[in-house]
């Protein structure tokens, strides 16, 4: 049997991802002409969207194409992006290197990364409801995603994640803790990535369970990689600095039960997203791909 060819499949979705993301922040379609370059210098500066092609391969999984998960794609792409803004500010990660560029803050202004952000936040919404209105999906589909969206995101998603991961700064952290922050802080929109191109692809409620069960194994192998290629990874690779959880105090799976531990924990995750993938036929080959993708990642 032929084997599935991850990076040519990513490198086709990339593509997709790349030119529809790319139609919403044409700085030169745009009033303000610094804001909207904040906005397509950090989205468009070439991150793995490992979200946004989740979304489209969920949507595949379950018989749908590419088509029905793109905007669903984009806005997940979008608030991750200004999550990544966020993060690095001052206030929060204090990072001067993303996507390895200087950082939106460093490029621009603190200012202007505050606001850059929070017009991506908004602008993921804009997308949701604008292609959910011109191709006449039925609103409550639409609206469905939006409320999963903005849950993952929000004050009991995303955001309480960093509330929480910034909390645990310096301070000591046990295991539980960890694991509900960073399925907070990364899995929530990762979860969210791929109920929502389940849903866009018309998948079954059965489907849309087992995925979800996919993707939150994913969400903390993903996460765990993070840290540990927080410890030992190339930053030349990542674009991206390393040793600073260790230096910020940040508590991570290495420190607390050190590397290797943590890389078997993230193989059990993997093990565990895979296995609820055991019903899918070929159409799921991309998520198998990618779950054994994210053990290996380099950057
Ligand atoms: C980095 O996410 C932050 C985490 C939540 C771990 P990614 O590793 O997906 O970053 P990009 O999008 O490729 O830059
Ligand atoms: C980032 O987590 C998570 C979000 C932005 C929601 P980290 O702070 O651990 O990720 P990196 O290492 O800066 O990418
Ligand atoms: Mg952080
Ligand atoms: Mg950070």
């Amino acid at each position: 049997m032929k084997l599935f060819d991850l990076s040519s499949y990513l490198s086709r979705k990339r593509d997709s991802i790349e030119a529809a993301l790319k139609a919403w922040v044409d700085p030169t379609a745009h009033e303000n002409h610094r804001l909207a370059e904040a906005m397509a210098y950090s989205l468009m500066a070439g991150g793995k969207r490992m979200r946004p092609v989740l979304c489209i391969a969920a949507a595949e999984s379950v018989g749908g194409g590419e088509k029905d998960a793109l905007p669903g794609a984009c806005a997940v792409e979008m608030i991750h992006t200004y999550s990544l803004i966020h993060d690095d500010l001052p206030a929060m990660d204090d990072d001067t290197l993303r996507r390895g560029k200087p950082t939106c803050h460093v490029a621009f202004d603190e200012a202007t990364a505050v606001l850059a952000g929070d017009a991506l936040l908004t602008l993921a919404f804009e997308v949701l409801a604008t292609y959910g209105l011109s191709r006449g999906d039925r609103p409550g589909k639409t609206l469905e995603v939006i409320r999963i969206l903005s849950h993952a995101a929000g004050p009991s998603g995303m955001v309480r994640g960093q509330m929480e991961d910034m909390a645990a700064q310096g301070a000591s952290c046990h295991l539980n803790q960890l694991r509900h922050m960073h399925a907070l802080k990364t899995g929530a929109l990762i979860v969210a990535s791929v109920e929502i191109g389940a849903i866009l692809g018309g998948g079954s409620e059965d489907r849309i369970h087992k995925l979800k069960h996919y993707a939150h194994e994913l969400g903390l192998a993903f996460q765990i990689i993070d840290d540990v290629l927080n410890v030992e990874g190339d930053p030349r690779i990542m674009g991206k600095a390393t040793g600073t959880d260790s230096f910020k105090k940040k508590s991570t799976y290495p420190a607390l039960m050190g590397v290797e531990a943590s890389k078997a924990l993230a193989k059990a995750c993997i093990d565990s997203a895979l296995h609820a993938l055991k019903d899918f036929d070929t159409k799921a080959e991309p998520l198998r791909a990618i779950a054994a993708y994210v053990l290996e990642r380099k950057r």
